[in-house]
């Protein structure tokens, strides 16, 4: 089984490539997992692999909250983490043993991968160019196949060659800050470009957003995966002033898995019909 969270289709790319590959048709989406209550079961020898993007040089809260009190029937056999992020995973692993221990698992192997920035709510803070975007997904498709054998052999250990310079200061002084700080939905905002698609609520992990008159409402429960900033078609979310002029990504498919599932087979197919059309002059 394969649990997994994503915000802008970095993390949703690894951990359907990591399904594909290792043949696994068992996949839990965190966000509905944790609505629902759902208690995954583990068949006798059975591989648990978590996918989710690092936010400030840690484990999303959300995520952390649910490897910490997820109910599951049977144990898992070997236990694999698969975590992507812009540049830098700082204390991830550290934070993760914890997380994990708290539900008394263990982790057996630790793999991240570097792919494009989504994080642009500060000053300083940008998206990779298109170039450097591409380049880090070309490198993650290589560095998949490497996983998958590593994975399949059931071999432990950290491969994380991401951790970088101050952990401690990012993980443990600057984290508490961010979410303290920084992450909040307030300062989300719609400009006259919006055209009512509903694209932002439909395409939130979290099912914050609501359609009210044509325009979205952020409604308080906000982890700023900036999924609905990065896939309005006309560019029209800002997060304060922050965001503006600084471009949009995103990875594959527009809608969450969080919204209805017939809903969002046809309007993602949609959305891929009219995407293949502008495939040519955009990077990605
Ligand atoms: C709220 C937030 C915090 C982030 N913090 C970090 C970070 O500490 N280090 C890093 O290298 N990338 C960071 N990033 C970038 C993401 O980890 C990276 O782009 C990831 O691949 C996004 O995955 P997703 O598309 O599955 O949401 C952050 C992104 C967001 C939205
Ligand atoms: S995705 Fe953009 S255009 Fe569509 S409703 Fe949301 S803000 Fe408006
Ligand atoms: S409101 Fe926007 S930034 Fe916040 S969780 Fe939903 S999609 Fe992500």
């Amino acid at each position: 089984m394969i649990i997994w969270y994503s915000g802008c289709g970095n993390s949703r790319f690894v951990a359907d490539s990591l399904a594909e590959k290792l043949g696994e048709k068992k996949m839990l989406f965190i966000p509905d997992a944790a609505r629902q209550g759902t208690a995954p079961e583990f068949g006798q020898d059975e591989i648990l692999g978590i996918v989710f993007p690092v936010y400030s040089w840690s484990v999303p809260r959300l995520v952390s909250k649910f490897l910490r009190t997820f109910k599951f029937k049977g144990k898992p056999s070997y236990i694999y983490v698969a975590c992507t992020c812009g540049d830098q995973t700082g204390y991830t692993l550290k934070h993760l043993k914890k997380d994990l221990s708290k539900n008394g698992l263990e982790l057996d192997a630790f793999f991240s991968f570097r792919m494009p920035e989504t994080y642009i709510n500060l000053p300083g803070f940008e998206l990779d160019t298109p170039e450097n975007a591409t380049l880090k997904i070309e490198q993650t498709r290589i560095q998949i196949d490497e996983t998958v054998r590593l994975i399949k052999s059931r071999t432990r250990g950290n491969f994380d060659k991401l951790e970088g310079s101050s952990a401690f200061l990012k993980s443990e002084i600057l984290k508490p800050l961010f979410y303290g700080l920084l992450i909040t939905d307030r300062k989300f905002n719609v400009s006259d470009d919006c055209n009512g698609c509903g694209l932002c609520s439909r395409s939130c992990p979290l099912l914050n957003i609501t359609m009210e008159n044509g325009r979205p409402r952020w409604n308080g429960n906000c982890t700023n995966c900036m999924s609905c900033y990065h896939r309005c078609p006309t560019n029209a979310v800002n997060f304060g002033k922050a965001t503006l002029g600084k471009g949009q990504y995103f990875f594959g498919k527009p809608l969450s898995p969080a919204h209805n599932i017939e809903e969002t087979k046809k309007t993602e197919n949609r959305t891929e019909r009219k995407r293949t059309e502008q495939e040519r002059t955009k990077p990605i």
